[in-house]
């Protein structure tokens, strides 16, 4: 488990965390959320023990990461915002670098390689890398030695559409193939609700609200919008109505607009797939709940 009990981080005159608590459950996927300069960064860091805090308790799976930096960095894996590799070196050759320094085995390096999809390019120099494929050795490097914890912080800053999707699909199957404790920090939330199952919402260094998705979506009311095509909204709606997570639905002319409860999404597509093309055509998401969390935690 990792908790922050009434942690308060300065720089200077600022306060980059103002008293911060929260806690993230072994083996989950949590979402650190807040916009630029909401203190993101610094609470990664401060897991990580690269900073000191001012006041405060901290935990990472029982070890306080300043006193024991060396030990907690030994069982987390850390992707940097802006990472600096060292650019005349082979993709292989720093792995097998950091492999040693993890204790990681040649086997392993390998086995990471082909996990992150950079095994193509193993014999370029780092220097040749796009920018997803520095970011998948970003990811590759974080992985050696498979940690316990894994700390992003903005794993699809600065990649496209595609590349961000395989990146966070990539988690994904880390997580479940891996069982670690997984923080990842973003602002772009509508790809982030697809993968995380908890998070931390903080604002200008407070952190306003913390927990599973589940807890967070029905304390602020928060829905899945989709809009279901259809050439019989009428029947459509009657079907939808009575289903228990379908809180609203309203018709919106060559569409119905349904709302829902945001953990019932994949029965709900379960749902329209069986209703038959006449009466669901095409189904798309309109919007997505951890946004409205997001704003609803942030006005209270
Ligand atoms: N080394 C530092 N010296 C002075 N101020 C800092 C330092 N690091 C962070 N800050 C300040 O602390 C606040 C929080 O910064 P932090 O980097 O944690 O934000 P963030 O949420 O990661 O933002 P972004 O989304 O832009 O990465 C900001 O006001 C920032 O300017
Ligand atoms: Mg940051």
């Amino acid at each position: 488990m990792i908790v922050f009990k009434g942690v308060t981080k300065r720089f200077k005159r600022t306060a980059a965390l103002h008293d911060a608590s929260f806690r993230v459950e072994k083996g989950s996927m949590a979402g650190l959320i807040g916009p630029n300069g909401s203190g993101k960064t610094t609470s990664l860091k401060l897991m990580l023990g690269l900073l000191r805090r001012d006041s405060g308790e901290i935990e990472i799976l029982g070890h306080d990461p300043w006193m024991e930096g060396e030990v907690v960095r030994a069982f987390t894996g850390f992707l940097p915002e802006s990472p600096i590799y060292p650019r005349n070196i082979r993709v292989s050759q720093l792995l097998g670098h950091v492999a040693r320094l993890k204790y990681a085995s040649r086997f392993d390096v390998s086995r990471i390689a082909r996990l992150v999809g950079i095994e193509r390019y193993m014999e370029h120099q780092v220097s040749a890398l796009s920018r997803g494929y520095l970011q998948r050795l970003g990811l590759a490097i974080a992985l050696l030695g498979d940690p316990e914890i894994l700390l992003l912080d903005e794993p699809t800053a600065n990649l496209d559409p595609k590349a961000r999707i395989e990146i966070l699909r990539l988690v994904s199957i880390l997580k479940r193939d891996l069982g670690a404790t997984i923080i990842i920090s973003s602002h772009i939330l509508p790809e982030l609700q697809q993968v995380i199952d908890s998070a931390i919402l903080i604002a200008r260094g407070k952190v306003v609200d913390y927990g599973s998705i589940d807890y967070l979506a029905s304390k602020y009311g928060a829905r899945i919008v989709y809009a279901v095509y259809t050439r019989n909204p009428r029947t459509l709606m009657k079907r939808l109505v009575d289903v228990d997570y379908v809180r609203g639905v309203v018709e919106r002319g060559e569409y119905v607009e349904v709302h829902i409860d945001p953990l019932a999404g994949e029965e709900f597509l379960r749902l329209v797939d069986s209703l038959g093309g006449d009466l669901a055509s095409r189904v798309e998401v309109r919007s997505g709940y951890l946004g409205e969390i997001y704003e609803r935690a942030i006005a209270t």
